[in-house]
């Protein structure tokens, strides 16, 4: 049975200057995530935000925090996010020294968890974890900046991914980040994804838009 598509702004698209009001309003435009990509300039070429800035925003939302850690260090910050408030945290296995037990650690903090795969990473690498977590995130752009074209290089990947979890009647989410916008949003989902993250398509035109630019996305034909 199809799962129901959740939407995920990315606040990399939103205005820096009022974070706080932007949270406020893209949750009441109906988002069902906020998604934080979490940059340190090593792992990724692009610096954002830590887990302060995740903690002040905490109270502007009620609405599920879905950190993407783009970052080396990713053992080093998972209490500070876990505590800051971040309900899911994704990170991606090759910065970590042991996957299983970076896993079992935002899990015993009853948090979600989920691995990340870039563009150039095999969907067989996390085969051996499906049924340790809750959301594989597939980078459909090389991380480090919004607005980039959606790679399609990336749909075959969604569809084995998919495929691996019916096979193994698995119900955990599969998250598609980078370039997704009312065009592409269909395809996605036909491949299997059911949250969609997406900064610029659910930011662009201002407040006034982000309900329309939502909705865009969600009955994208
Ligand atoms: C990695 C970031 C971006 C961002 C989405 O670069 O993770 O993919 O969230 O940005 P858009 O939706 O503007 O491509
Ligand atoms: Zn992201």
């Amino acid at each position: 049975m199809k799962k129901k598509i959740k939407i995920a702004p990315s606040i990399l698209a939103s205005d820096f200057s009022s974070l706080g009001e932007e949270i406020t309003s893209i949750s009441k435009a109906g988002a069902d995530y906020i998604h934080f990509d979490i940059m340190d300039g090593n792992f990724v070429p692009n610096l954002t935000f830590g887990p302060n800035t995740v903690k002040s925003l905490r109270k502007y939302s009620k609405k599920i925090f879905d950190v993407h850690l783009m970052i080396k260090s990713v053992d080093d910050f998972l209490i500070p996010f876990i505590k800051a408030g971040a309900d899911i945290i994704s990170f991606h296995p090759e910065n970590v020294k042991n996957v299983e037990k970076t896993i079992k650690k935002i899990k015993s903090n009853k948090k979600k968890v989920g691995l990340v795969l870039n563009p150039n990473i095999n969907e067989k690498k996390i085969f051996p974890y499906l049924k340790k977590i809750d959301l594989v995130l597939v980078m459909s752009v090389y991380p480090g900046f919004g607005g980039q074209k959606f790679m399609n290089s990336q749909i075959k990947k969604i569809q084995n991914i998919y495929k691996k979890t019916q096979m193994e009647k698995l119900n955990i989410d599969i998250e598609v980040d980078g370039g997704i916008k009312s065009s592409n949003a269909n395809k996605v989902i036909e491949a299997g994804a059911n949250v969609l993250v997406a900064g610029t398509a659910c930011f662009k035109g201002g407040k006034k838009f982000y309900k329309k630019n939502i909705l865009s996305l969600r009955k994208s034909k």
